[in-house]
């Protein structure tokens, strides 16, 4: 299956992952660039849209799409690239490192309520979410410690074990889906 890894990241976890993703899987990546990428207007929901991608998106029988979660949206970058790319989009797994833990997915902010969204705009090309929350890789006593999360990012020191076993579940389900 001919896979290309499609990311955002403001503060660089979700590169990380977007990395090591196309690294696991030997496929090509591209960063999404906003016209403006100015983070608050972001969270104001203002934006510019993006800058056309170099790759042919409908050349690719699967995107994975990566980028952060803020104040519980789907956010602009992501959004833009999926309603520029719809009709050249085959399949679409959306993957996010973000902060809300799977306990709290269907809270307000929770990454549940961003995959329902994801689903109604992709509708059957949606074929995966997954979410990578930055508490797994802090210590039990820091897991909801929103300062803490704020302040971590992915990186080769924190990518291990419940993060890297839940990451390697992750890339055998892709391959099954191939
Ligand atoms: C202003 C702001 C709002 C956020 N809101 C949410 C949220 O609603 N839900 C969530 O799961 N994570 C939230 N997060 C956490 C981000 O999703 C998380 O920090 C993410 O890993 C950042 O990705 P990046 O390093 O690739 O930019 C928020 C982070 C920021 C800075």
């Amino acid at each position: 299956m001919k896979t290309i890894v499609v990311y955002y990241s403001n503060k660089g976890s979700n590169k990380y992952l977007a990395e090591r993703i196309s690294k696991s899987l030997s496929c090509e990546m591209e960063e999404i660039k906003p016209r403006l990428n100015v983070f608050f207007l972001f969270l104001m929901n203002m934006h510019l849209g993006i800058k056309p991608l170099k790759h042919i998106i409908n050349e690719y029988d699967r995107v994975i799409l990566c980028g952060p979660i803020w104040m519980g949206k789907f956010i602009p970058p992501l959004r833009s690239f999926v309603n520029k790319y719809f009709s050249k989009i085959n399949k679409l797994v959306f993957v996010t490192c973000c902060g809300s833990m799977y306990a709290k997915k269907d809270e307000k902010f929770g990454h549940g309520l961003v995959f329902n969204e994801v689903v109604s705009i992709l509708k059957e090309k949606c074929v995966l979410c997954q979410a990578f929350p930055i508490g797994i890789v802090l210590p039990d006593d820091h897991k909801d410690d929103t300062d803490a999360f704020m302040k971590t990012h992915l990186n080769d020191d924190n990518f291990k074990g419940e993060m890297l076993e839940r990451y390697e579940r992750f890339i055998l389900e892709l391959n099954k889906l191939s």
